[in-house]
């Protein structure tokens, strides 16, 4: 009897050590929030072998974290369903309501970082606006797949795993906001979708990625060099709505009518995606022209993808009042646009900020 109950009082004493033990890894682990907005990492389709034409935004955010038990070994994980869409559908008032929360939650001192999963498409314009209205050094890191849930060697449960090590890492934090597909990091504002299926798509073309992810943990090799989140001029906390800014496509013959249409939309500004160096084809100019004399912002961007648009190179942007957009990809430049709009109107002004940001 009484070897019966100091038996027992010794596996009490084991027990309590244990969870003792287990409660303080836990503690140490990062604390990361996975913001699901839906995206082909929520996808699902009919068989293992549709990599197309499957459905996008239809798996639950529990149920991508139940799908890698493993992040539960590195990082206090809780997830939460921000909205449930195929990335193209994506509004400026899910990007105000996504942006508020994640500023909300990175003010909570029980919060290291944030995870953000999100369609492919338009991934890397969510980044850019993220990285320009965030306001905290915190890690943020957006991530997406190419194949569906339900596909053979499915690409989101690595990228989920790897975005949450990056998120709880303390290293990445003060790099602006990242994303992590496919072993790789890149920054926010230079990260695009350079192939429409492959899972290698996200890439960093001419400025470099700046690391990689091997075996769960980041390794670092450039820094980002232009200002973002607590280093930037916008702010979102009176913010509800966004101006309209479009993005008018120039190609050869192109003439008049996308602007045209566009300022009679209602544009508050403009982006010419110039072909080569942002050039205004004849055709085009005087629209562009009339429509900076009724107050719309115009940025001559590029088409081309990599490269600085020159001011005053293929037009005198002093002389017709334009903005370039430095290295800018046209819809990245259309982010920053609406976000410069928000403060002013002075062309001299939104310049500034394309050199800044
Ligand atoms: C989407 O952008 O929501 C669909 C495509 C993808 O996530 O790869």
């Amino acid at each position: 009897m009484l070897f019966a109950r100091s038996a027992h009082a010794a596996l009490c004493g084991v027990l309590f050590l244990f969870a003792a033990a287990v409660q303080a890894q836990t503690a140490k682990l990062p604390n990361v929030t996975i913001l699901a907005t839906g995206g082909t990492i929520a996808g699902t389709g009919a068989t293992s072998t549709t990599t197309v034409g499957y459905t996008a935004a239809t798996v639950g955010v529990q149920s991508l974290i139940a799908a890698v038990p493993e992040i539960t070994k590195v990082a206090n994980v809780t997830g939460e369903q921000v909205f449930q869409i195929a990335s193209e559908n994506i509004s400026d008032a899910q990007w105000l309501q996504l942006a508020k929360r994640v500023n909300l939650l990175l003010a909570q001192s029980s919060v290291d970082g944030i995870v953000i999963t999100h369609g492919t498409d338009t991934l890397e314009e969510t980044a850019y606006f993220l990285n320009l209205v965030v306001k905290s050094r915190k890690p943020v890191v957006v991530v997406g797949s190419m194949r569906p849930s339900t596909a053979l060697s499915a690409d989101g449960p690595i990228n989920l795993y790897n975005a949450v090590r990056l998120a709880g890492t303390p290293e990445a934090a003060g790099r602006g906001v990242l994303v992590a597909m496919n072993d790789q990091i890149h920054a926010a504002r230079d990260v695009t979708k350079a192939n429409t299926t492959t899972a290698d798509t996200f890439r960093t073309t001419e400025l470099g990625m700046i690391g990689y992810i091997q075996g769960g943990k980041p390794f670092f090799y450039r820094d980002v060099t232009r200002n973002h989140t607590v280093d930037t001029e916008f702010d979102l906390a009176k913010l509800d709505t966004l101006p309209q800014v479009d993005v008018a496509y120039a190609y050869a013959n192109v003439g008049d009518v996308a602007v045209n249409a566009l300022v009679a939309a209602g544009a508050k500004g403009l982006v010419h995606a110039g072909v080569g160096n942002g050039s205004l084809p004849a055709k085009t100019k005087p629209a562009l022209v009339a429509a900076r004399a009724k107050g719309v912002i115009v940025v001559r961007a590029s088409r081309v993808g990599q490269g600085i648009v020159a001011r005053n190179g293929e037009a005198n942007d002093d002389q017709l009042d334009f903005v370039v957009a430095d290295t800018l990809s046209p819809q990245k430049a259309r982010i920053l646009l609406m976000l410069a709009l928000t403060k002013t109107t002075s062309t001299k002004e939104i310049q500034r900020m394309f050199y800044t940001y």
